[in-house]
């Protein structure tokens, strides 16, 4: 009866005073944090808009836009440079800036060696040895403090010039291969293919891969992309907020799926076995990588291009076998569990038809969305504010204290 007439936060107040009466000072602290820990909860920040951009947006119903440009108008017009622009200067260019950028990006894909050298060799994922180089090459970057918008501007270009030439350099240093480096009439994606297999594209080839470099290119606030910015909004340096960024595009939940969906595509002896091969993943309770998706209710828009750029690149290949597992793995997953597959499914199809190896796949990820998260982190620093959440206890409070010799 008494509760109708109080308010909720009294009462609580009273029960803690009456348990902690002979301890009046702690009785304050426990009230403040009872009252800080109060906070709307929502799991995996599902739906949460954590900031605003004219970057991209993913529209749930199967659509993804490019600063205003749905990305159905882009595909097969542009080249990923035009991209490069759009996506840090919410324009397309001209011809003029179009040549501009291009001849900004051709000079800063030159990288001596030492700098990749000193890395390459060391063991471990790709991955964890471009995040190396990256800090490293941050280690020039001490002023950052007190940077103009266009110095910022200056280091976003150099890095989305520099990330293809470093991945391509490990793999060749560690592979015993001599660098190759980019030539002036190849366009940006062209050379990072060249730069990395060591022989020129064919046209399809070219195509295709400067597709797949568009459709990575950025993705409203995906994990790696918040991670930047979160960085970012501490006005930390470019370099702090893109190693951020590469750590969190390797988990296996988001940038590691694709080399996943290789490894299972290589599993799976051929595609009649499917069925019984993803019924048993599922009763294991385990995810098929490459499908589900945080935002997308509908098929990701990506997937459905990748998905024919793969079947045209596996039938020039003659992996045709591959192709079909890969199709049959999506109808098996979308009769058991009604998901569709994500960007990781058929990217892993499209670089293994280019001959890249699967641990090459999240590096290639972020050769491309790196123009992304240099986007999102020059947003941030616009902005000017800073990215803190909060979180809700759900600890002990009033702990009693126990001396080291009593524990
Ligand atoms: N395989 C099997 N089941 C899956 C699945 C997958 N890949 N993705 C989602 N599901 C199921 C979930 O188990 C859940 O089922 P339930 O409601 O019975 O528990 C349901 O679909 C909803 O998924 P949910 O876990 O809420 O999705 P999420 O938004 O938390 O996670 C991903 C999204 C991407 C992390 C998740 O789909 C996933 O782990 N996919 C595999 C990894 C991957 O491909 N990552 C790249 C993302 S671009």
């Amino acid at each position: 009866m008494l509760a109708i007439f109080l308010d909720e936060s009294i009462i609580s107040d009273f029960v803690l005073f009456l348990l902690n009466f002979n301890e009046l000072g702690c009785y304050l602290v426990q009230k403040l944090l009872f009252m800080s820990s109060n906070k709307i909860y929502i799991r995996g920040l599902r739906d949460v808009a954590a900031c605003e951009t004219r970057i991209s947006f993913v529209d749930p119903f199967g659509a993804l836009y490019y600063a205003g440009y749905d990305i159905d108008r882009l595909i097969g017009r542009v080249c990923f440079e035009e991209i490069i622009f759009l996506l840090n200067n919410g324009k397309l260019p001209n011809k003029k800036e179009l040549e501009n950028i291009k001849s900004t990006l051709y000079s800063g894909m030159k990288i001596p060696d030492k700098i990749i050298r000193k890395c390459a060799n060391k063991k471990g994922h790709p991955m964890e040895i471009l995040r190396t180089i990256i800090s490293s090459l941050g280690e020039h970057d001490s002023d950052f403090e007190n940077k103009e918008e266009s110095g910022n501007n200056q280091i976003a270009l150099q890095l989305i010039a520099q990330v293809p030439t470093i991945v391509a350099g490990i793999y060749r240093m560690r592979n015993g291969l001599k660098r190759v480096h980019p030539k002036k009439e190849y366009g940006f994606a062209e050379n990072f293919l060249y730069m990395f297999r060591g022989k020129p594209a064919d046209v399809a080839e070219k195509d295709a891969f400067d597709r797949y470099m568009i459709l990575h290119a950025d993705h409203g606030l995906n994990a790696s992309t918040f991670a930047a910015r979160v960085t970012a909004s501490t006005l930390s340096d470019i370099y702090s907020a893109v190693v951020s960024a590469i750590g969190t595009l390797r988990g296996k939940l988001h940038g590691g799926a694709s080399e996943r969906v290789m490894a299972m595509l290589l599993d799976v002896n051929k595609p009649g076995e499917v069925e019984e091969y993803i019924q048993g993943m599922l009763f294991d309770g385990q995810k098929v990588m490459g499908f589900g998706h945080r935002v997308y209710k509908k098929e990701d828009p990506r997937s459905k291009y990748l998905r024919k750029i793969g079947k045209a690149l596996c039938l020039d290949t003659n992996k045709k076998e591959l192709y079909k597992k890969a199709t049959t793995i999506q109808s098996v997953v979308h009769k058991e569990r009604k998901i569709y597959p994500n960007v990781d499914f058929y990217a892993a199809l499209v670089l293994n038809a280019l001959e890249i190896p699967k641990e090459y796949f999240t590096p290639f990820f972020a050769s491309s969305r790196i123009v992304g998260w240099t986007s999102h982190i020059l947003e941030q620093y616009s902005e000017g504010v800073l990215i803190r959440p909060t979180s809700s206890y759900t600890g002990a409070y009033g702990t009693k204290f126990v001396p080291l010799d009593k524990r």
